[in-house]
């Protein structure tokens, strides 16, 4: 067996030993947005720093927590905090809990981050699904010896995104009055954010928006067959005017004011399911 298996395993059996339920749907939680947590039913909660092989989490704003319990009336397992290629972690570790989902019976996985915008049409606040992704500035998961258990050598990316699960939470949106954008999500790497002549580049290629988490999680998710469904806060509008900067603090904020749209949109999509 690959180290990897081998760590996934560990992993995968002391989380069972502490909790014998089973859940279809996982959440992962970004930056700001650990707030959902709260309305959710808690059955046990882990904390990151207790599970073998996961990595410690050491961003503000992420409380690093592994939880299982139901949302909506169905049982999640809900990563509040996540890995991010910027705090040093391989490709490999950030992807590695996505996995561990996977293992846990796992079928669908929810994402939230939060992104600046690149689209001119973008004010901050809102919410935009993510309906495609460019990857090309952030080192893909699944390089090295393929995990022939989890998935293919070269797995299809022509929909990351169900467009099921995209339709489902339109339907709920209109439902609840929720405003959603759509569109293409840039990852970087991070830490920087972009520099003018960045952003503008990432909008001339396609991007709609831009942010540091989700997309290897996404295609680690895919390789292993999981349905994924992400949703991006836009917490900045990537330097419009002259005087403008963007902090971090500025993007936990207007996450943390976007963030009952989001509850609502997770809490009604996971019930649908
Ligand atoms: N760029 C990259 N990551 C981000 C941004 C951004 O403007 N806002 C929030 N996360």
């Amino acid at each position: 067996m690959s180290d990897t298996m081998q760590q996934l395993q560990e992993t995968v059996s002391y989380i069972r030993g502490l909790v014998s339920g089973e859940a279809a749907t996982g959440i992962i939680l970004g930056s700001g947005l650990g707030n959902l947590s709260n309305v959710i039913v808690t059955e046990k909660e882990i904390s990151y720093n207790d599970i073998p092989h996961f990595p410690v989490s050491t961003v503000e704003g992420h409380k690093g927590r592994l939880i299982f319990g139901e949302l909506g009336g169905k049982k999640v397992w809900v990563m509040a905090g996540r890995f991010h290629f910027y705090e040093g972690y391989t490709a490999q570790q950030v992807a590695f809990p996505v996995r561990v989902m996977r293992l846990l019976g796992v079928q669908t996985l929810l994402l939230s981050n939060a992104a600046g915008g690149v689209n001119p049409a973008f004010g901050i606040g809102d919410l935009m699904i993510i309906n495609d992704h460019i990857s090309l500035f952030t080192v893909n998961p699944l390089l090295g010896k393929n995990e022939d258990k989890l998935g293919t050598r070269f797995p299809d990316m022509s929909e990351p995104y169900s467009k099921e699960l995209i339709k489902l939470a339109r339907e709920i949106a209109v439902k609840h009055n929720i405003s959603l954008q759509q569109g293409v999500y840039t990852g970087v790497t991070g830490p920087t954010f972009e520099t003018r002549a960045e952003y503008k580049l990432i909008h001339i290629l396609g991007g709609d928006a831009v942010g540091m988490s989700t997309v290897q999680e996404t295609i680690a998710a895919v390789h292993c067959g999981m349905r994924v469904f992400a949703i991006s806060v836009i917490t900045d509008l990537g330097i419009r005017e002259e005087e403008n900067t963007i902090t971090h603090e500025e993007v936990l904020q207007a996450a943390k004011e976007a963030e009952p749209k989001l509850t609502l949109l997770f809490t009604e999509l996971v019930k649908s399911l």
